[in-house]
């Protein structure tokens, strides 16, 4: 009779959030192509979330689809029970769903953005990483997550109260949960993009000058793309990233040095 203690470790089952678009699409190809089962959320473009997982069953891996506002609290309830009844626990998660900053001076913002704001990039990884905790410690087991945080978690821009305060508290939410999730061998760490090419630069995309003009201050020479943001999100999800937790690694091209030159 097979002895239990030599069965299979659990199937790693991932979330994505945002991985319909950016980013997130990247990151949940990637990870689906790697032999892991992948929910992915999106907001509001079913087509655009149908197209990701033709990609991934297209290579061979399995994924589904959940329409989620990732800062409400019963929309992401409802969402980890759906990838719970279809995969199994969750063990992976990658918080890459997020709003750009609004450009607006601080006082000309709405409260109502702010929220807005705060709602989709901090509210929404504390959510889901408090239902993923809360699952894999029930189960005794461990796991990872990735915070799809920013430069500008520490690198503020006028107008950007909104989204700088949100990634600035998303770095210490990062922090701290990787503290005290560590001793039940959950790994939280961060990835702080600069400038990638996803429909949030879809300005810099559709305009060769301004995208001339922004790839010009990137001392790389170039901006980001995507794909290179889920290598990282990828190799920090894999067994060679055990014991690396509570950081957040900077991909930018070396854009965050920048600053104060000159002077
Ligand atoms: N692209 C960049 O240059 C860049 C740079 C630094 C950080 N980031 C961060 O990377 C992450 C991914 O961005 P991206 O570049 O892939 O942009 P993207 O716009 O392509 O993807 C973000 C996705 O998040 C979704 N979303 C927004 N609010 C949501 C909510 N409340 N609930 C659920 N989904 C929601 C959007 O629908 C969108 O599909 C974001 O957190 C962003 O702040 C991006």
């Amino acid at each position: 009779m097979a002895d239990a203690s030599f069965s299979k470790p659990p199937q790693s089952v991932a979330i994505v959030t945002g991985g319909e678009s950016g980013i997130g699409r990247a990151a949940a190809l990637k990870i689906a192509i790697g032999g892991t089962p992948v929910v992915i959320t999106y907001f509001a473009d079913r087509g655009a979330a149908d197209a990701v997982l033709a990609e991934i069953e297209h290579a061979g891996g399995h994924g589904i689809a959940v329409q989620t506002d990732v800062g409400d609290e019963q929309a992401v309830e409802a969402l980890f029970a759906h990838a719970e009844a279809e995969f199994g626990i969750v063990d992976r998660l990658v918080n890459s769903a997020g709003l750009n900053m609004s450009g607006v001076m601080l006082r000309d913002m709405e409260l109502a953005q702010f929220d807005r704001l705060m709602r989709a990039d901090l509210y929404g990884p504390f959510l889901t990483c408090r239902r993923m905790v809360r699952a894999l410690e029930d189960a005794g087991r461990g796991g990872r997550i990735v915070n799809i945080s920013s430069i500008h978690e520490k690198a503020p821009r006028s107008g950007g109260v909104d989204y700088d305060a949100a990634k600035g508290g998303l770095a210490q939410l990062t922090a701290t949960l990787a503290l005290e999730l560590a001793p039940k061998q959950i790994a939280v760490n961060g990835v702080a993009p600069g400038m990638i090419l996803t429909p949030m630069n879809q300005s810099a995309l559709d305009h060769p000058e301004e995208l001339k003009r922004k790839e010009a201050a990137i001392p790389w020479g170039r901006a980001g793309t995507p794909e290179e943001v889920a290598e990282l999100i990828a190799f920090l999800l894999s067994p060679a990233a055990d014991y690396i937790t509570g950081t957040t690694v900077t991909i930018d091209g070396a854009l965050s040095l920048t600053v104060a030159q000159g002077a």
